[in-house]
């Protein structure tokens, strides 16, 4: 278990953040890529700066066609290798057989037993192998959010450091580097997508709408958490 934290000044850069917690870490460390805007950007400070970070993905059986491409982009642009990471195939059997193809939207009960079983199994396994796990959580996505460390000690996976180097970027910031990079993007932004998860939990916002209130759109903003970043 990792027992110190090191200390992260307010004006630290991305890639300071990242090298600072991947020598903590003192093992492996991997980026958790949804293929986000913000999980692009870090793969490219990470290559820029010349950071070696390891990427894994995982791959909830539900995401949309778009999301596929940009791991293709990825790929190429960066010779990029993902880890991906599926569900067992034997929990999804049975929760589609027994409940159905949506009863995510039916409870909250219901939607949480579909991200444990599509995400946070397999995020589990992921981390096992790691010492540190690196995120593209922004303060400003969520109330659920706005607590965040640069870095954390991930006391719900064995205590490994978590690692949030974009936690400041407001989305401005992250559209301006995006462009300025010339970053692979998820064609789903431009059709009013602002936060990509799962497709039949992710719909296009309206005008003055939260950033994430497409995802879990039935639900409570105190709600809209899946199960990877419990705290
Ligand atoms: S979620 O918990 O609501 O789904 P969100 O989409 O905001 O998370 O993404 C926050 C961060 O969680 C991403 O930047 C990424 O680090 C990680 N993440 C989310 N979904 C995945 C995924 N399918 N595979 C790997 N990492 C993911
Ligand atoms: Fe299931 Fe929706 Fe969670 Fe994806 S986001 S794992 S489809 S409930």
């Amino acid at each position: 278990m990792n027992s110190l934290i090191p200390v992260i000044t307010p004006d630290a850069t991305p890639a300071e953040i990242l090298r600072t917690g991947i020598e903590a870490a003192n093992g492996p460390v991997s980026l958790a890529c949804s293929f986000s805007l913000e999980d692009v950007a870090i793969i490219d400070i990470a290559h820029q700066a010349g950071i070696k970070l390891g990427v894994f993905a995982l791959d909830t059986g539900r995401l949309n066609e778009e999301t596929y491409e940009i791991a293709e982009a990825l790929i190429e642009r960066y010779r990029l290798k993902i880890d991906w990471y599926f569900p067992r195939h034997d929990a999804v059997e049975q929760l589609e057989r027994c409940e159905g193809l949506f009863s995510f939207r039916e409870s909250l009960g219901k939607r949480h037993a579909c991200c444990a079983i599509r995400k946070v199994e397999p995020l589990g396994r992921a981390l096992k192998e790691l010492k540190g796990w690196v995120t593209g959580m922004r303060r400003q996505q969520s109330v659920t959010r706005s607590d965040l460390k640069a870095i954390e000690l991930d006391e719900l996976n064995s205590g490994i450091l978590k690692i949030n180097p974009l936690l400041d970027w407001s989305e401005e910031h992250l559209l301006a580097y995006t462009e300025e990079r010339r970053l692979p993007k998820n064609r789903l932004y431009s059709l009013g997508y602002r936060s990509i998860g799962c497709a039949p939990c992710t719909r296009a916002v309206h005008e003055g709408e939260d950033a994430r209130a497409g995802r879990w759109w039935w639900e409570n903003p105190e709600n809209k958490e899946c199960g990877l970043h419990r705290r």
